[in-house]
């Protein structure tokens, strides 16, 4: 048995819909056949946007979407991604398995694409090898509502009206792939390209600095403190690996420990939001920048006979467990976690849809994220579940692990994830500050390495949960073991 306390006197601080942001770069078939296939495919498609995958996503109703990398940003030129598609530059995806890149998806397409889903744009820029009046002309070819070469430009190429750009990043992963740089260098780089990115009448910019990697406290440091002045979110990139990076480990045959051995490794993103929020809380103690964390996930070694530049991952129970652990660290840390990207969106790592021609799976992720849509937006409220450590002894983990919030029509979500493997547990919740009167659960669960497949897409999916029942001080209910549960209550 657990006790399970909730206050919800105690609204902590509201939880960003951008925590529930997703990530789509130029890599293997996450933007190409996965979202992409053209006006002239025979999958069906508005404006080349593929209907049946647009459909699914809206219903996870999608925040934000980054774009156009990852690595691949601080390699892009968005002059070649605009204008007619057989002017178009092709060239080779250096990065990313050296396959053709033929730009016909670009910055006209990826705003299209964001239409179509109802999300912000969350554009990166390329610092890493592109130049100032690259970035400023591609924000004003985005953003610049008049008489402008760029808006000239863009109007040329059948978009008069300019878009709505709220969120963009200078540059990504500028300590590796974006241009091996130490944080001075790139504190000074970020704080002259930021310069020019400008913020045209309305449109409002939320520039955002390249952040550490995982544990890079000193990345951190100097960054927010030679340049957070200039800056409104700084990002952080961390990615649960099983193994180490040379190994990472099969994302569907795995053993019991190499279980608890991720979900220990991914109870790592706690460390990681509660160390870097320590440090910008120094030199930003009222909380004006955002920690966005637009990078995470889970990353396997790829599916056997893939392309390796592919970083195409089949997708578990154990997956959705990572997913949802990680959505509770960011609810609890939304005071400074403002925006979350999962990477990525399709076919690549850990994607919420996989899709081969014109079939498509819906991953346990993407029922994670359908979960707990329902705390977007929501007031995070003060809570404390107990535990009890599981697992074996080099890779110990709490069985539990919760978040609780209360959005403005009055409803009381919860998400819980069980990590153990073999045991249920009785949770006891005492709630003040509101009466329970009725909910309804959902659930997912299955066995540890379920996943759905082409030839079994519903292998693992969502299901009605009402092993509960309202108390007089709450709530009690019997989370199954190896399991995600939401529930939503009215007083
Ligand atoms: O998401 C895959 C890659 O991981 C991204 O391109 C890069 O930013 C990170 O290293």
């Amino acid at each position: 048995m657990a006790r399970f306390v909730i206050n919800a006197f105690n609204r902590k601080s509201k939880i960003s819909k951008e925590i529930y942001g997703h990530f789509s770069e130029h890599l293997g078939r996450c933007i190409y056949e996965g979202i992409y296939v053209g006006e002239n495919s025979p999958i069906p498609n508005v404006n080349g946007m593929r209907k049946d995958v647009i459909q699914v996503l809206k219903k996870l109703k999608i925040s934000v979407l980054r774009w156009p990398g990852g690595c691949f940003a601080d390699e892009y030129h968005w002059m070649d991604g605009i204008g007619p598609k057989e002017n178009r530059k092709k060239m080779i995806n250096t990065h990313w398995g050296g396959v053709l890149e033929d730009n016909s998806f670009g910055t006209d397409e990826f705003m299209e694409l964001c239409r179509q889903l109802d999300c912000e744009p969350y554009v990166n820029g390329n610092l890493g090898s592109g130049t100032v009046e690259e970035m400023q002309n591609w924000v004003e070819y985005m953003t610049f509502d008049g008489i402008s070469p760029m808006a000239d430009l863009r109007k040329s190429n059948g978009h008069e009206k300019p878009y709505r750009l709220k969120y963009f990043a200078v540059g990504n992963e500028n300590w590796g792939c974006g241009g091996n740089m130490r944080p001075e260098y790139y504190a000074d780089l970020y704080r002259r390209y930021q310069t020019y990115v400008r913020s045209y009448g309305a449109n409002k910019i939320y520039r955002i600095a390249c952040g550490p990697n995982s544990g890079d406290y000193e990345w951190t440091d100097t960054v927010v403190k030679q340049a957070g002045k200039f800056m409104h979110g700084i990002s952080l990139h961390y990615y649960t690996v099983t193994g180490d990076w040379g190994k990472k480990g099969s994302a569907t045959q795995f053993t019991e420990d190499d279980w608890y051995k991720t979900l220990r490794k991914t109870l790592v993103m706690e460390q990681l939001v509660t160390g870097h929020s320590q440090i910008m809380d120094r030199y930003d103690p009222e909380k004006r920048i955002g920690l966005i964390v637009d990078e995470w996930g889970i990353w396997h070694d790829v599916e056997p006979g893939t392309n390796p530049g592919f970083l195409y991952q089949q997708n578990t129970l154990r997956d959705a467990l990572v997913a949802g652990i990680n959505l509770n660290i960011f609810n609890k840390h939304s005071s400074r976690v403002t925006m979350a990207n999962i990477a990525q969106i399709v076919n690549v790592l850990q994607a919420v849809i996989l899709t081969e021609g014109d079939k498509m799976v819906l991953t346990p992720t993407y029922h994670v994220f359908d979960m707990y849509k329902q705390h977007q937006e929501a007031e995070l409220l003060e809570s404390y579940i107990e535990t009890t450590p599981v697992g074996s002894d080099s890779n110990t983990v709490p069985n539990l692990h919760e978040s609780v919030s209360l959005s403005s029509d009055g409803k009381l979500h919860i998400t819980v994830c069980n990590l153990s493997l073999t045991d249920s547990c009785r949770v006891d919740t005492y709630i003040t500050g509101f009466k329970a009167k009725n909910g309804v659960g959902r659930i997912l669960t299955g066995a540890m390495a379920d996943h759905n497949t082409f030839e079994a897409p519903e292998m693992i999916k969502l299901v009605s949960f009402d092993n509960f029942s309202v108390t007089e001080d709450g709530l009690t209910f019997e989370i199954p073991a190896r399991s995600v549960i939401s529930l939503t209550l009215e007083q």
